[in-house]
């Protein structure tokens, strides 16, 4: 199998985590993004390494700053070579009623989680094509797919995600960079067990399967869309959500 290089922001959150553990079972090099003001970095490659994976390539930048990004970037390409798959995980909540909800609540959601896929993507997708291989992830949500009260700045900049996946696929359909976004439902990770466990119970009996997503079922999506078999997939919208719902 060919080894590629493998770029995932967000990496040391609970999905990123699975994400860069799934993409190097897979194979691949995997080199992990995370915010300059992260300060467990230390801690978090020492779990891996106590877990086997000890050829991760931690790199800092701020995905919301596209200065932060080329010079993050440029990093990682010295570092481990072209990026041959990029996974746009990097995300945040800032949960508030509408009525509530306050201009810098909507603007740091949507710069992180969707404004940042312009500033990565442009880093990366031009080489990819140049080179006739790539494959774009983009981590959008079930919430991006559905709607969800509390949420009206995530749900537009998830829902976003899968339109810019969507446009991009077209752009880059015949130069063999695929571009996949990735709905995931509740998953157990610390941004999900930050709701108030009261709204979460409810959350979690409205899903078919009664339980949270385990990080890895959405990191293994990851390594499937990174695959050479997933040639032919491009411009989908994989929902990974125990039956939550479906468009
Ligand atoms: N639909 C409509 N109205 C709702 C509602 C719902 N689902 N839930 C609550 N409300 C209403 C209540 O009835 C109440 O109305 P009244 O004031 O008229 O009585 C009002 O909203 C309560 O609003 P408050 O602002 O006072 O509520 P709060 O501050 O206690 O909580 C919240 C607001 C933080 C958004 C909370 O409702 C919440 O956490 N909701 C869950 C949001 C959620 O699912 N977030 C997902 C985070 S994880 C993630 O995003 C990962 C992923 O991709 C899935």
């Amino acid at each position: 199998m060919t080894q590629r290089v493998a770029l995932v922001t967000g990496a040391m959150g609970g999905l990123g985590t699975a994400i860069c553990q799934e993409l190097a079972k897979a194979g691949h090099k995997v080199v992990a993004a995370y915010h300059p003001q992260f300060d467990n970095k230390d801690e978090w490659v020492k779990e891996m390494e106590a877990a086997g994976f000890k050829d991760f390539i931690p790199v800092a930048g701020d995905v919301s700053d596209i200065a932060s990004v080329q010079a993050m970037v440029a990093e990682a390409e010295a570092k481990a070579g072209q990026i041959d798959i990029l996974v746009n995980n990097a995300g945040i909540t800032r949960d508030k009623m509408f009525a509530k909800m306050e201009k810098d609540q909507w603007d740091a959601v949507i710069a992180t989680n969707l404004t940042s896929l312009f500033n990565v993507t442009k880093q990366c997708s031009a080489k990819m094509a140049e080179r006739g291989w790539g494959r774009i992830i983009n981590i959008s949500s079930v919430n991006g797919v559905k709607g969800q009260a509390g949420q009206t700045n995530y749900s537009a900049a998830k829902a976003g995600v899968i339109g810019f996946t969507k446009a991009l696929a077209q752009e880059l359909a015949a130069k063999g960079v695929t571009v996949n976004a990735i709905a995931p439902g509740y998953v157990a990770t610390k941004m999900v067990m930050a709701i108030k466990p009261e709204i979460l119970q409810t959350i979690v009996d409205s899903v078919p399967m009664k339980r949270l997503a385990k990080p890895e079922e959405i990191g293994f999506a990851c390594a499937f869309l990174s695959s050479d078999l997933s040639g032919f997939t491009t411009g989908a919208t994989l929902n990974i959500n125990g039956g939550l719902y479906y468009q």
